[in-house]
């Protein structure tokens, strides 16, 4: 079975690794050219969004975030 592995970088991107496809707001794929690694922007500051060009080097993003657990999902309400 495939699998996909996110790690949240200290200070940088979200890096995506495995088996994955990324899709616009309207569901379009992104032409990945077979990469099975990539590293999307946490930043805001990449000129190729969604994508991490490593301008948050440059800028001296930082953001670290240790893994957690969260809490449960609220149940979900549905009309009847
Ligand atoms: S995380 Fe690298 S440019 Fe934003």
């Amino acid at each position: 079975m495939a699998s996909t592995k996110v790690t949240v970088n200290n200070n940088g991107p979200i890096r995506i690794e495995g088996d994955f496809t990324i899709h616009d707001a309207e569901g379009r794929e992104f032409g990945l050219a077979g990469r099975t690694v990539i590293s999307l922007c946490r930043c805001g500051l990449s000129q190729n969004k969604p994508f991490c060009d490593g301008n948050h080097k440059a800028n001296g993003f930082e953001s670290l975030c240790p893994a957690r657990e969260l809490p449960a999902p609220k149940p979900v309400v549905t009309a009847s």
